[in-house]
């Protein structure tokens, strides 16, 4: 049984493209996996499937259905900001206890692969005490820290190695996911971070072209996990 945390320098990087990417490479290797998207801001009940939960579903085979939403993502929310917000706007609140707990009870489930995707950067916000730090470290599970390819990215992934090192979390390894827009070149991000990553595994992805999530860069992550 192996479980990983997929976390990153912020929102709209590549966490959920590089876990369903995964997920897809390990279903065709004939592994047993699942994921899970625990806490989900921007959640519109009419445009479901471009969803977070929605994309893991359909990489991992599964239907997305509302009762599979509701099992791989309980704390969904309406309003596309850090989830503390988003949950006041309507009355509610993350319990952070529950959270843990929640995310506890299926890394001792499962028993193959299993993928936690985090929300946004590595300190968002999930109540008024805790950010996804607490939450990734009272799991205790290695990180995959997803990291963009836009010019700035280097010193993003920096300052989050240092504090995640600070608070001891283990990362299995570093995955650059080129975007469009992206000035700088991929390898050469990859060469830089590596040589600051202290011996950390630093794998780029290229920006693949619309639908299509396939490429030898899941391979080598995935032979890292
Ligand atoms: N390597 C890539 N190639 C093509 N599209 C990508 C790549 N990485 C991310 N994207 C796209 O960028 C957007 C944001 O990525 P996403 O995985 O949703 O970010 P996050 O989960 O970190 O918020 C999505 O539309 C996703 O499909
Ligand atoms: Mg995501």
């Amino acid at each position: 049984m192996s479980a990983y945390f997929v976390t990153s320098t912020g929102t709209d990087i590549g966490k959920t493209f590089v876990t369903a990417g995964l997920i897809r490479y390990l279903r065709e290797a004939g592994q047993a996996v699942q994921a899970l998207k625990p806490v989900v801001s921007g959640y519109d009940s009419s445009v479901v499937e471009t969803s977070d939960p929605a994309v893991l579903l359909k990489a991992l085979g599964r239907p997305v259905s509302a009762d599979e939403i509701g099992s791989i993502a309980p704390w969904r929310f309406r309003a596309p900001l850090s989830p503390d917000i988003a949950a006041a706007r309507e009355g509610r609140s993350v319990d952070f206890d529950q959270l843990v707990a929640f995310s506890r009870k299926a890394v001792g489930d499962n028993t193959g692969m299993l993928f936690i995707e985090g929300i946004g950067g590595i300190m968002v916000p999930l109540d008024a005490r805790h950010t996804v730090l607490d939450w990734m470290a009272a799991l205790q599970i290695p990180l995959l820290l997803v990291v963009g390819g836009y010019l700035g990215a280097i010193s993003h992934t920096l300052t989050a190695l240092d504090v995640l090192t600070q608070r001891q979390l283990k990362i299995a390894a570093i995955v650059v996911s080129e975007r469009d827009g992206d000035t700088v070149e991929l390898a050469d991000t990859v060469a830089t971070m590596a040589r600051f990553s202290r011996g950390i595994e630093v794998i780029g992805l290229p920006r693949l072209p619309g639908g299509i999530n396939q490429h030898p860069a899941f391979a080598q992550i995935a032979a890292l996990l």
